[in-house]
């Protein structure tokens, strides 16, 4: 299909169906650099660069699909977190949103801790070289194996999540001769205004232990009774794509409450808090997060003041980023294939992946932005959804946007913001092979996580 006879779609405001999108913005070619992460810009000849090199460069040596990470970017944020916390609290990095060794190393280098939830995110830690003494280990059914491992390996800490996982932590440190540090998670009963798959805080879920009915009160009797446990805070975390710290001020309320009751009962004045994870990115130019220094501001603020009310010393604080670090600082670069307009209602562009490198649409109809980043485009905007090639109609990577026109089959997409929960949630369906993650810095491009292949695939399937 030629670009000049691409047949009609719909390409006006006044035409368009009801969707998720505002008004078509003013110029398709510009990228905001609030979606886009922080060395992406366009050059002189209309291709869009990364850390200094362009996209078809990359595309042609690296292949489609692929998420390409700008690693200067990444540090930088990783750096502002810890910068913004200062020397008083501790920043894990909460490795779920994206882990490769190449990562590790580079928050280890940056002074971060990180927070993994399996075996695996706590093999991949271990083998790039984090201290465990920096790791925190999470997960509501952690297996005997798992916690085995992490205490004989000397994390941190383990965050307990159930009544039974007390008992078992205390008795595999004690098997091994070991103290282990621990923090308690509790559910505040905070309802986060996010989706309901991703808020964590209210009551009728699976993670934590409620504060309500004196139930975290109890795990906290029995933890500090146990001679293989040191408790050493409470954990509170409230859900993922969180924009305002109003919810971290409840939760901060309740578990400085629960630190008065413990202090009250026992004597103990538990020395840490951890508030989670949660903040949120823009995804479209109509999110605006906020920086981490007014976040750090927000929540030591909140602690310090909950803390003086309650009479007690004020806890070192944590907190487990993960969206907040990664999300931005990457964008997954697609091939569009085919292009169907489907008159009064909008034009499907095809691209060569699709659900296997980004659930995010699907899952919780979340939001992303597009661009044409092969080339600059004067023609009109065109209301589009860009889906992928599975066999499933609900495999949308970007419900509605607007590119240009004369989109064709062979120019190159790339979706912004799609560093957290895209690769760490990539399938395998339809047998597409994931993605590899390329990172960028300083003109020069490397993979961090090499492409599946289908001899990868083949291996596994042992019948
Ligand atoms: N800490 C804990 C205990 C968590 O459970 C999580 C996320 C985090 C920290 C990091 O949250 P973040 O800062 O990345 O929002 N797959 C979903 C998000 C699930 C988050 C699960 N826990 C998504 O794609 O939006």
């Amino acid at each position: 299909m030629s670009r000049s006879a691409h047949p009609a779609g719909p390409r006006h405001a006044d035409v368009l169906p009801e969707g998720h999108y505002s008004a078509p913005p003013a110029d398709l070619n510009t990228l905001d650099p609030k979606v886009w992460a922080q060395t992406v810009d366009r050059g002189d000849d209309g291709v869009v660069r990364v850390g200094g090199v362009d996209v078809k460069a990359l595309a042609e040596e690296f292949g489609t699909p692929a998420y390409f990470l700008d690693e200067t970017d990444f540090r930088a944020r990783a750096r502002a977190w810890r910068t913004a916390f200062g020397q008083d609290a501790d920043v894990f990095y909460a490795g779920k949103a994206f882990l490769s060794r190449a990562v590790v190393r580079w928050l280890h280098e940056e002074g971060l801790n990180l927070d993994v939830c399996s075996g695996g995110e706590l093999a991949t830690a271990l083998s790039a070289g984090m201290p465990a003494d920096r790791i925190a280990f999470h997960g509501n059914n952690k297996s005997t194996e798992e916690i085995h491992r992490a205490v004989e390996a000397g994390v941190g800490r383990i965050v307990l999540d159930s009544f039974q996982e007390i008992v078992r932590v205390a008795h595999i440190a004690q098997e091994l001769g070991k103290r282990q540090r621990v923090q308690i998670r509790v559910t505040v009963g905070v309802e986060a205004h996010t989706h309901e798959f991703i808020a964590t805080a209210h009551e009728d879920q699976k993670f934590g232990i409620p504060l309500a009915g004196g139930q975290a009160a109890e795990a906290v009797r029995r933890a500090l009774k146990l001679d293989g446990l040191e408790l050493i805070g409470i954990h509170s975390h409230i859900g993922s794509q969180i924009f305002d710290t109003s919810g971290f001020e409840v939760a901060a309320h309740r578990v400085v409450g629960l630190l008065k009751d413990i202090r009250d009962e026992h004597g103990v004045e538990l020395p840490e808090i951890d508030l989670g994870g949660g903040l949120g990115i823009a995804y479209t130019s109509a999110d605006d997060p906020r920086e981490p220094h007014e976040i750090a501001k927000a929540l030591t603020e909140i602690v310090t003041r909950e803390c003086e009310g309650a009479r007690l010393r004020t806890p070192r604080i944590s907190v487990e980023p993960g969206r907040a670090i990664v999300g931005p600082t990457a964008f997954t670069l697609y091939e569009v294939g085919t292009i169907k307009p489907l008159d009064g209602l909008r034009t499907y562009v095809s691209v060569d992946g699709g659900m296997s490198d980004n659930i995010r649409t699907a899952l919780y109809d979340a939001e992303y932005s597009v661009a044409l980043v092969s080339r600059t485009s004067d023609a009109e905007p065109m209301l589009a959804r860009v889906v992928g090639k599975h066999c499933e109609s609900g495999d949308i990577v970007v419900k509605d946007a607007f590119l240009p026109a004369d989109l064709a089959p062979g120019d190159l997409i790339a979706v912004p913001a799609t560093g957290a929960y895209c690769r760490s949630m990539a399938s395998n369906y339809n047998h597409v092979l994931r993605p590899p993650v390329v990172a960028v810095k300083d003109g020069e491009a490397r993979v961090i996580v090499r492409r599946e292949t289908e001899d990868d695939l083949l291996r596994l399937d042992v019948g």
